[in-house]
């Protein structure tokens, strides 16, 4: 879907679905309504604010009204669209207005931008609509695999609007995020057998050839023969015919920028969790396909990283791999040795995403990074305690976490703090080795968190988010649809905007 952004009245636009987005004060007092909508209403003399109070259309977030215009107006149809209070609502509300419109076969999209609407709220509204338009077909035939989703969508500018020219650059922000999120839902809605970590790993240096930054892909032997000691990585992958893939992106600015330290990102891949031979159950198995979403949140965030050109080196490493139970598999009882040093002995190999993480921020350590942020579908418990809604974020610092629940907040993502209790430490502890990879049952996200910590070079600012209940959502809401959120994307992208300005700030003064 296109987007274009003009200063239009409503009465010229020519389109097949006019969307006119409404607050609830906006029905209730006649001097709070927008330009357009008064036109629109206008133009079907008194129709549409007769027709809101007639089907009590309350403006309720995401509530719609479709009237058809009869000829009334150049717009073949209009839809009152309740608009909410926050910016997330409006993003929300306009993604399903795009699935709404994809439905009625509209293909041209116009939306009034209210005078209401500023910068955050234009920005949610294209990035909303954008993500709304996402729809995966790839494996659907016939009729159903034809895209319904709408050709364009205009966003009419009220006139008078001041400065429309940085609008734009509000709206192509926009479009390059939902895109970037589009595209890591997409890598996460591929089946296991078309998204192996041969295909991921792919899927990642063409992207990154694409956008300018540097890819390395290394093999089992390039990993062996650097001697790069990732055997906790090595021991997971064992278990599957599908060979592995170590994957590092980098984005580096020019000048003396290059030099600062880095920020580090680590994406779980595992490209299917099986759990080993800690096999899962049929039920609990059917989305582990879904369990390399942390590293297509983090693949997502770069292909947006790349065309922001932070002032600051950001490196991003996935350890992608199967988690089978072939007759290579690791063992439990195995002990294996990390990257660090420390060593762990295996009581579940159905917990393999800890030890590829702990391999890959032990190596993102080695980059002496400013701070290292992992994104992982670890453990079910995180769901259990937080619902589907809700990122778990665990920081071992606290002003990284500030940074990062602002930036969730900026960016329209729900995280909660969990904390990273001390007490829960012993449960980690291991009869033969430095630890073990299992916790108790209670607080398992926590005891998984814990065992990560273990793994990055202490005084090393460290975030971990499990994005295990908001990776993929069970049901159709607002711009998503079943199936990948792309949960972290947006937060990460936002993140780094705020650290390139604080850079810039601090390079002015
Ligand atoms: N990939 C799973 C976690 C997961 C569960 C993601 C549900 C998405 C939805 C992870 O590797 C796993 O199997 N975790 C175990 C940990 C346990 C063995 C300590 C779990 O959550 O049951
Ligand atoms: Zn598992
Ligand atoms: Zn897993």
């Amino acid at each position: 879907m296109e987007l274009k952004l003009s200063v239009q009245p409503v009465r010229d636009a020519d389109c097949d679905l006019m969307i006119l987005p409404v607050r609830l004060a906006d029905l209730k007092n006649e001097s709070d309504r927008s330009a357009a909508l008064i036109e629109a209403d206008a133009m079907l003399d008194g129709a549409l604010l007769a027709a809101s109070q007639d089907e009590n259309f309350g403006a309720k977030a995401e509530s719609m009204l479709v009237l058809h215009t009869l000829g009334k107006m150049k717009a073949k149809r209009v839809m009152l669209l309740g608009a909410g209070s926050r910016s997330e609502d409006l993003r929300m509300a306009c993604g399903k207005a795009v699935k709404a419109a994809s439905k009625l076969g509209a293909k041209r999209l116009a939306l009034a931008v209210p005078e209401f609407m500023l910068e955050r709220q234009l920005r949610a509204a294209a990035e909303g609509a954008l993500l709304g338009a996402y729809c995966f077909n790839d494996y659907r035939t016939g009729k159903a695999a034809e895209p319904r989703i709408p050709a364009s969508l205009d966003l009419l500018l009220p006139a008078g609007t001041p400065d429309p020219s940085s609008r734009e650059k509000i709206v192509s922000d926009a479009a390059a995020l939902a895109d970037a999120v589009n595209w890591a839902r997409k890598l996460v809605d591929t089946p296991a057998a078309d998204m192996t970590p041969t295909d991921l790993a792919e899927a990642a240096a063409s992207m990154a050839s694409e956008n300018g930054l540097n890819a390395e892909i290394l093999t089992e032997e390039d990993v062996r023969a650097r001697g790069l000691n990732l055997d906790m990585f090595l021991a997971v992958a064992r278990g599957s015919h599908e060979p592995l893939r170590l994957i590092h992106l980098s984005w580096t600015p020019e000048g003396d920028d290059a030099k600062k330290p880095p920020l580090a990102l680590v994406g779980k891949a595992i490209t299917f969790d099986a759990g080993g031979l800690s096999l899962k159950p049929s039920a609990g198995m059917l989305w582990m396909k879904t369990d390399m979403a942390g590293a297509a949140a983090v693949l997502g965030a770069m292909k947006a990283i790349a065309r922001m050109k932070p002032p600051f080196p950001v490196h991003a490493w996935m350890g992608a791999c199967e988690n089978m139970p072939g007759g290579n598999a690791y063992r439990l009882g195995d002990v294996l040795r990390s990257h660090c040093g420390k060593t762990v002995e295996v009581h579940d190999t159905d917990a393999e995403g800890r030890l590829v993480l702990g391999d890959m921020l032990a190596l993102a350590s080695d980059a002496k990074p400013a701070a290292v942020i992992d994104l992982a579908t670890l453990t079910g418990a995180v769901a259990v305690a937080l619902g589907l809604y809700n990122t778990g974020l665990f920081a071992s610092d606290d002003d990284l976490c500030r940074d990062l629940m602002d930036a969730s907040e900026r960016a329209g993502e729900s995280f909660w703090r969990l904390p990273l209790d001390e007490r829960l430490r012993p449960d980690l502890d291991s009869p033969v080795a430095d630890m073990k990879n299992l916790g108790d049952r209670y607080g398992g996200s926590i005891t998984a968190a814990l065992f990560l910590r273990e793994f990055v070079t202490p005084g090393i600012p460290w975030a971990h988010l499990d994005i295990a209940g908001t990776a993929r959502s069970k049901t159709a809401r607002g711009y998503l649809d079943v199936g990948a959120s792309g949960a972290g994307v947006r937060t990460l992208v936002e993140y780094v905007r705020m650290l390139s300005d604080r850079h810039q700030t601090a390079g002015a003064s």
